[in-house]
């Protein structure tokens, strides 16, 4: 062991010294130093785990970041002794750990270096709090750029940063605030064109350097807990994601109302407030379905309580609300208001549910209600009390929850003290530990209650806070932002980030929270928020009396912002496959554009385009009168969605950008699924599903994932995969599909659009079938439009 003196808060810097001796057990290897023992283990053949004992032993190995699924899959590894080395390689690695010093080395299979440790593991003693803090550090790599960890609202590329982990009630944050809600210790890594991830899997406060310290180190580290890490191969970024998401989980596929527009506002009330914003909604025609009571709808702020005043009758008003075909979703915050008579305060302390200090007392503070007590969700039998609560507010007809203040917030406090107790699963530790889980497993338990009560119907879940993994059952948005302009661009990175770091269903507060937009701004954003899995205008209007709904800012901007909410709708199918394919390999639905293009270096610093799934490229609108943008297009060709206009990608364009348009383009040869316009999902049966087709002449696939759009049938394979491979040359339209159907669409044929054909075509044969063209089907010189039944295989138009 060799040791560095260091500050007096934090002890000498220990680094393990030379390797005495090492087994192998099954797929996982261990390296003992005098000190320091290095297990690695091989999960599958991209994936390595490694995890340090500082001194001799290991901490539990438990977390709540992975998933129940995750299988330990290597196919073929071994291990090779070399005179400096040991090498444990896969079919796709090679792991070099230092015989003198533990160093490790990451490369591919020809030795290609992916990773390299700078210092590699090393602790210190915390002096001042107890227990180690415990350090990896790596070389960067030439050229190298980072990405990923969760929420932070800075440039995408986080090379040259220092970022933590510590989840902050964070109000009207800024850009490069930092830490914010959410705790995801993820990133990745980007050079030479190959990518790799490290998930560091530690509840404590983490922190990382990204080159700011030292120009040519990247270090993590946490204050507690144990050294822990993931190493996940890429190549391509995309598969990163795939793994991480394989080892955190993925998420159940949400209703499909949730993917329609939500109307948030801090609050509406009384019940005729609400039943009146509906109704302008329906009036209007702007497609909603969800509408949201923020904490004024309870009693005193008394969670699972209503208040009788303004809120006579529950279960009447959202019955009503249902028939017009919106959904409910009610906040619930952690803070239990100190009230004798109150039955789940009256509970929880009966049952020792809430924290408590070190000396025993219970931990208290003021949130919304006043005075509050805290359940200690780390505790298995609180979760599942607090999964019992929701009983009601599912029989009164709510159909989702949105959990707030989680972080935990106190107010004046900001948090709870360090020294707060909690159970972590039988562990007992103290606050250090549990404070980046604690609204992680609030929104568990949540989740599992509205699921038990909601079944056979999907339930949908909004939470603040949460710590990695927290997608397998939650949403999230971006919290208490601002109606600026610089917070309509951090919306858009930060819901980039969030999707890359397992977390694809987010979105912000449209507008913003804080503040108030003028129309423009309130227009841009929603443009945006078209393509972000979760949209939801919020505000915090109720002091000013300011007023955010689409139609508030004059009937210019109500008919724009009417457009682009209807075009959420018709893109339904496409949005649900791509969060089809989400839950289903864990890809992100959102993805910037170093994503889909990492070896042009070109898109590395883009952090305002992304794609939304396979065949959409969003380039927003971020400054105030904007008249035209340069957008950057990666190779392929792109067509311009609001006129067909083709382009060669590989360098950047400049489009114009009207109040009514936003820089959109399809990939050329995509297949985008459009629905007929309508008010709200399901509101009548489809009867015609549209499919727009962008010709090209390279083989271009695309997908399409229907199911019934609620409850679980689809577990039980009651749904459709619908592959289409489009391969047409300059004189011939050709597209062929093949599928897994085993749901009964209401609709029975499609109407297809194809664009951007080269030639006037004069034959068109459906599964062998010639079909006359008729003028009618001419849209313009190279667009044309036909109805074919819902099980074609095959087209082709010459
Ligand atoms: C917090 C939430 C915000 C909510 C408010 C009142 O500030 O972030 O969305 O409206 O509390 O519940």
């Amino acid at each position: 062991m060799q040791v560095e003196t260091s500050s007096s808060k934090y002890g000498a810097k220990h680094y393990p010294d030379g390797i005495r001796d090492w087994k192998k057990e099954g797929n996982y290897f261990c390296f003992y130093t005098t000190e320091t023992i290095l297990e690695i283990r091989v999960i599958a053949d991209k994936i390595i785990r490694f995890r340090y004992a500082a001194e001799g032993s290991f901490q539990r190995d438990f977390s709540y970041a992975t998933s129940d699924t995750l299988e330990e899959s290597p196919i073929a590894f071994g291990i090779k002794e070399w005179e400096e080395t040991f090498e444990i390689y896969t079919d796709e690695l090679k792991v070099f750990i230092a015989r003198d010093n533990l160093r490790i080395t990451i490369s591919d299979k020809e030795g290609k270096v992916i990773n390299q440790d700078e210092m590699g593991y090393h602790w210190q003693h915390y002096l001042l709090k107890g227990g180690k803090i415990q350090y990896c550090s790596k070389l960067v790599q030439e050229g190298e750029c980072f990405y990923g960890l969760g929420d932070k609202p800075t440039e995408l590329n986080l090379r040259g940063k220092r970022l933590e982990n510590y989840g902050t009630d964070a109000y009207g944050y800024q850009k490069d605030t930092d830490p914010l809600y959410r705790n995801i210790p993820f990133y990745y890594g980007l050079h030479h064109g190959v990518g790799y991830g490290i998930f560091f899997d530690n509840t404590f406060r983490t922190i990382f350097d990204f080159g700011k310290e030292r120009e040519d180190a990247c270090s993590f580290w946490a204050r507690g807990g144990e050294m822990n890490y993931y190493f996940i191969y890429g190549p391509d970024l995309l598969e990163v994601a795939e793994s991480y998401t394989k080892i955190t989980g993925t998420p159940e596929l949400p209703p499909l109302w949730a993917l329609g527009y939500h109307q948030c506002r801090w609050s509406y009330y009384p019940d005729t407030r609400v039943k009146e914003i509906a109704k302008e909604f329906r009036k209007r025609k702007i497609p909603c379905d969800v509408i949201y009571l923020d904490i004024d709808y309870m009693d005193g702020f008394r969670c699972f309580t209503w208040n009788k005043e303004w809120f006579p009758d529950p279960a009447g008003l959202i019955k009503e609300l249902a028939a017009e075909g919106f959904k409910v979703v009610v906040i619930i915050d952690p803070g239990i208001k100190v009230d004798t008579d109150y039955a789940v305060y009256q509970e929880g302390i009966k049952n020792n549910y809430f924290c408590k200090r070190a000396d025993g007392a219970l931990m208290e503070g003021d949130v919304w209600p006043g005075k509050c007590v805290f359940p200690d969700y780390t505790n298995p039998e609180v979760r599942e009390w607090w999964s019992s609560l929701f009983k009601s507010l599912a029989e009164t007809g709510v159909r989702g929850v949105w959990n707030d203040m989680n972080e935990p917030a106190v107010f004046e406090m900001g948090s709870f003290p360090e020294d707060v107790r909690h159970d972590y699963d039988g562990e007992e530790v103290s606050h250090r530990k549990a404070h980046n889980v604690y609204g992680h497993l609030m929104s568990k338990a949540t989740a599992a209650g509205m699921k038990k009560y909601l079944m056979p119907n999907r339930s949908f879940l909004i939470t603040r806070s949460c710590y990695a993994g927290a997608q397998r059952w939650s949403s999230v948005w971006t919290g208490d932002n601002v109606s600026s302009w610089e917070h309509l661009w951090l919306a858009s990175v930060q819901c980039q980030r969030l999707a890359v770091s397992g977390i694809s269903f987010t979105g912000s507060d449209i507008g913003g929270f804080i503040g108030e937009p003028d129309g423009e701004l309130y227009t841009r954003w929603i443009q945006l928020a078209v393509f972000h899995p979760l949209m939801r205008t919020h505000s915090a209007s109720n002091e000013t009396g300011f007023n955010q709904e689409p139609w508030s800012f004059g009937p210019e901007y109500e008919k724009v912002v009417t457009k682009f909410i209807t075009l959420r709708y018709k893109l339904l199918p496409y949005l649900y496959t791509t969060f089809w394919q989400y839950a289903t390999h864990g890809t992100p639905m959102l993805r910037p554009l170093a994503f889909v293009a990492q070896t042009d270096v070109a898109t590395h610093n883009c952090s305002h385009e992304f794609m939304f799934g396979d065949s959409l490229l969003i380039s927003h609108v971020s400054e105030k009168g904007m008249q035209e943008k340069a957008v950057y297009l990666p190779a392929g060709n792109w067509y311009y969605f609001w006129n067909d206009q083709k382009y060669a990608g590989a360098k950047e364009i400049k489009v114009k950008t009207p109040l009514d348009e936003i820089p959109l383009f399809v990939k050329a040869g995509a297949v985008l699924p459009e629905f007929p316009e309508m008010q709200y999902t399901q509101q009548t049966p489809v009867t015609e599903m549209l499919l727009h087709v962008y010709f090209d002449d390279t083989e271009v696939k695309s997908v399409l994932y229907e199911d019934a759009g609620d409850h679980y049938g689809y577990k039980n394979g009651q749904y459709n995969v619908i592959r289409f491979k489009q391969r047409s040359t300059a004189q011939q339209f050709y597209l062929k599909k093949q599928f897994y159907i085993n749901y009964e669409t209401s609709y029975k044929n499609h109407r297809i659009i194809v664009h951007g054909l080269p030639f006037k075509p004069t034959t068109l044969v459906v599964d062998g079938q010639a079909i006359a063209l008729l003028p009618e089907n001419l849209l313009a010189d190279n667009t044309v439009s036909f109805v074919v039944p819902r099980n074609f295989e095959e087209i082709s138009m010459k």
